[in-house]
């Protein structure tokens, strides 16, 4: 399906790894010219050009900056005035235990997490509004709507994301701009890849036995019983991208496997 999103552009945080590689790589297929962000100026400038090669109909762009430092966030804008798209994927997370989790922390969490997006789409936003043209996507968590305790100051950031997002959607109205939050469960990425071989080193195990084992231990209100490809969000974001998902204002859409047990 063409999802008419040829030669936009989009900026998606975090986009060296996990899904926010993903995710720019499904955009790329959709012909979109994408801006690749990581910390890293040589691990960015790897994954564009793997991107100009796999897809070169499309302008892939070397966006590094620490988006959580202001002054690198003012030159990425500087660089970077206008784009279709934002997708703020860049997240941290770690289990932790309450007890032990200091201001410092909940504070690190909330301006890494929540200020980093906010800043993002509050440059970008006023400018899609006057373009009547543009898509804001916040990745949250299943954690966010269902924390299971084990890292409340994340879950804490991934609600707050929820909430920012229909906010911002309401400064939309009867506008062709939309701004959305996507929910994921349990993930593939290259980080839970090696969290889940570590915790089975045995190397006789083929990973899909140690997903297997791993998911009917650890996640039984999965109904998937692996982990989500990143490339299924990926998919899934491109899909809220497009002008097909117009109708899509302020929402928390839900690709979680099955995790969150409730109808809404
Ligand atoms: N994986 C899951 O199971 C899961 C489930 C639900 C939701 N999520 C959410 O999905 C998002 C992506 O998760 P993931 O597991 O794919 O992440 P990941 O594999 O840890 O990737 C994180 C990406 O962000 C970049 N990054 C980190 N700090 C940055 C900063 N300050 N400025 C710019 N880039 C930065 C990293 O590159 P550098 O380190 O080189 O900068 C990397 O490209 C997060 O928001 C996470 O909360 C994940």
């Amino acid at each position: 399906m063409d999802m008419g999103l040829n030669n936009k552009t989009a900026l998606v945080t975090g986009s060296t790894k996990g899904i926010g590689k993903a995710i720019a790589i499904e955009l790329a297929k959709e012909g979109v010219n994408v801006l690749i962000n990581g910390r890293n100026y040589e691990e960015v400038e790897r994954i564009v050009n793997e991107i100009k090669t796999e897809f070169p109909a499309t302008s892939p762009q070397n966006a590094t900056a620490d988006i959580v430092d202001i002054q690198q966030r003012e030159a990425l804008f500087k660089k970077s005035p206008t784009i279709d798209i934002l997708v703020n994927s860049m997240g941290i997370y770690e289990i932790m235990q309450f007890e032990d989790i200091e201001d410092e922390v909940w504070e690190k969490y909330f301006r890494t997490n929540v200020l980093a997006a906010n800043g993002l789409s509050k440059f970008y936003l006023p400018k899609m509004l006057k373009n009547n043209y543009g898509r804001i996507i916040f990745i949250a968590s299943e954690e966010a709507i269902m924390p299971s305790g084990q890292m409340p100051q994340y879950c804490m950031t991934k609600s707050m994301l929820l909430s920012l997002s229909k906010s911002l959607s309401k400064l939309t109205i009867g506008k062709e701009v939309t701004v959305n939050t996507i929910i994921p469960g349990p993930t593939l990425s290259e980080n839970v890849h090696q969290i889940i071989d570590g915790i089975y080193p045995n190397e006789d195990l083929t990973f899909s036995e140690k997903e297997k084992d791993f998911m009917s231990k650890n996640l039984p209100q999965s109904e998937i019983q692996r982990f989500i490809k990143p490339m299924e969000i990926g998919r899934l974001t491109t899909f809220v991208c497009s002008p097909y998902a117009t109708a899509f204002k302020g929402s928390p859409i839900r690709m979680d496997g099955g995790m969150v047990p409730t109808i809404f």
